[in-house]
């Protein structure tokens, strides 16, 4: 018997600290969350954001990225054998191939510290306090082949002050993808 009926079954991966791991972990625990995480992934033996699977006793797993498709290959084994419905990627450093997207053919998903579609990419922070941008912020949206511009699941805005830097605007956004993460879950699985 399903240990969850009726929640979807989540994977996250993950490359290092885990703070969105963490609140996902936070959310899935709540009575009338609509998803249970069975699976983090990492390909960093040292992400710190093991530890958070580990206290929560989900299935981790630590899988080398020896190559793309080493990675994926064993990655995608672990995704089929516990029927995850839904993969999270989440501070995941690495882009996952287009043969991989296909070949898991269920929805997946990750946080983006920006308002899509500006700043794909890395470095989104350190833009937008450079191109003097009045506001910054987070988006969850589907993933897709090209790089950050999958479809739009979610997005908050967070102002940027003349007194904000590189780390402040990062800490300002980080609360807000704690925030939007799981609500963006909820909205994607009640549109299904
Ligand atoms: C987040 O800001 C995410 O948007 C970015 O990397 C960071 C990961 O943080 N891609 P954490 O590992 O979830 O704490």
């Amino acid at each position: 018997m399903e240990k969850y009926p009726g929640k979807k079954k989540i994977a996250v991966f993950i490359s290092g600290r885990g703070s969105n791991l963490k609140s996902l972990i936070k959310y899935s625990n709540k009575k009338n969350s609509l998803i249970t995480i069975s699976l983090v992934i990492t390909n960093n033996p040292n992400a710190k954001g093991l530890e958070y699977a580990e206290k929560s006793k989900i299935k981790n797993y630590v899988v080398k990225f020896k190559s793309k498709s080493f990675f994926e290959s064993q990655s995608l084994r672990l995704l089929k054998k516990n029927g995850i419905d839904i993969l999270c990627l989440a501070g995941f450093m690495k882009i996952l191939s287009g043969n991989f997207i296909k070949k898991f053919s269920q929805p997946i998903l990750n946080v983006h510290p920006s308002l899509l579609p500006k700043y794909r990419g890395l470095d989104t922070h350190e833009r937008a306090i450079k191109n003097k941008e009045n506001f910054s912020g987070a988006t969850i949206h589907k993933v897709t082949q090209k790089l950050d511009s999958g479809k739009i699941i979610f997005q908050k805005k967070v102002k940027i002050l003349k007194s904000d830097n590189i780390n402040s605007l990062k800490k300002k956004v980080l609360k807000i993808e704690h925030e939007i993460y799981p609500k963006a879950i909820a909205k994607f699985i009640t549109n299904l």
